[in-house]
């Protein structure tokens, strides 16, 4: 019998950030770089409300959203466009700009759906070592060919939390060949504090081939709503628009980004949230002896060559204490996990959960 055959992709499948350990919810989820203290009380309100609107069809276009964004960024809303999570606008580019044989350079450790969507649609990837684990502008520009289409990075990056200076990233704009497109996820960027960093929209808003993303779902705490950013020049946003799902963000959704944007009280009580406990992760880890870079975002990454005990059995051990970090396998990062900042009680715990395991 002849059955219907799908396509044969040659990508990997994305894990998610585990929430279930032996199939029992974790009480504390350090695995998704999620935000710590979740979502502005104005946004759950907003949700709310529109839970009595469920009938009716999102805006296609999502202008409200679209209008306070511009607004709040100083952006011409024309050239944004709305995804389900920056993923998704990852996947329109992909959809828009790859054929088959193009190729597509991303950082050795950089985060794992560029090379995901790059695949199924085609193209194949080109890792650029890292120094440090931080990104080399030299090795991505060793890496062009002919065939390169597009360059992908998030600054800060996933899984590394380390960032790249702002005459880097114009100087690798500058040498990379003006038909190649340069994305830059700004996913952390609300985190970052340093004189000689700016997000890729600071960098890029009046550049005529980069595409930069942003995303609802870290700093603002709404990573179950799905909704993403993009922003570019507008040629390259009406390609993206012609593949975009119409209905892509629900209403909730709309109206919750909405409100979450304008509570700017919330968004530093997150930010002074985070900035103090990486730095008390940090100092923990290093007393413990467990190596780690200073991280920009929300997450480090740590290393275990220095202690007893493997990353793998560290992470075990987390688990059975009801705390689950994520396995860093997938990127090959060895004998490594990437923890995320999570609220006070959460992360007492994990130090304290730690420090008993080492
Ligand atoms: C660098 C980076 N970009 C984008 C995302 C995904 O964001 P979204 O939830 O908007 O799809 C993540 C999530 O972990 C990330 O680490």
């Amino acid at each position: 019998m002849n059955l219907p055959k799908p396509n044969k992709i040659n990508a990997e499948k994305y894990v998610a950030g585990l929430s279930l350990y032996k199939r029992k919810a974790v009480k504390i989820k350090l695995s998704a770089n999620e935000s710590a203290l979740g979502p502005s009380p104005k946004a759950i309100k907003e949700y709310n409300k529109e839970s009595k609107n469920l009938k009716r069809y999102p805006d296609s276009e999502g202008r409200l959203l679209r209008k306070v964004l511009a607004n709040k960024f100083k952006l011409d809303p024309k050239r944004i466009i709305l995804g389900s999570g920056s993923d998704q606008i990852f996947e329109l580019i992909c959809k828009s700009f790859l054929n088959k044989n193009d190729e597509v350079i991303v950082p050795e450790f950089s985060f794992i759906i560029y090379r995901i969507y790059s695949k199924i649609y085609g193209a194949k990837i080109k890792y650029a070592k890292e120094k440090n684990f931080k990104i080399s502008i030299d090795n991505i520009l060793s890496k062009v060919t002919k065939k390169t289409k597009i360059v992908f990075l998030a600054n800060p990056n996933n899984p590394t939390g380390t960032i790249i200076g702002k005459k880097e990233l114009l100087r690798l704009r500058k040498k990379l060949r003006s038909n190649i497109l340069l994305v830059v996820d700004d996913a952390y960027f609300e985190y970052v504090k340093d004189k000689n960093y700016l997000s890729g929209m600071k960098l890029f808003s009046n550049s005529n081939n980069v595409i930069i993303t942003r995303t609802f779902s870290k700093i603002y705490g709404l990573a179950g709503l799905r909704v993403g950013w993009g922003y570019g020049p507008k040629k390259l946003i009406y390609a993206l628009n012609k593949v975009k799902p119409p209905f892509n963000i629900n209403r909730a959704a709309l109206f919750a980004a909405v409100e979450s944007i304008k509570d700017i009280k919330w968004l530093s009580k997150e930010i002074k949230h985070v900035n103090k406990w990486t730095k008390i992760f940090y100092n923990n880890f290093k007393s413990l002896g467990i190596e780690t870079n200073s991280s920009y975002g929300n997450f480090l990454l740590i290393n275990f060559d220095k202690v007893k005990g493997s990353a793998k059995k560290i992470f075990l051990k987390l688990a059975k204490n009801g705390i689950l970090v994520r396995k860093m396998d997938v990127y090959n990062i060895k004998n490594s996990l990437r923890v995320t900042v999570g609220n006070n009680l959460e992360n007492k715990k994990f130090i304290s959960t730690l420090r008993k395991i080492i």
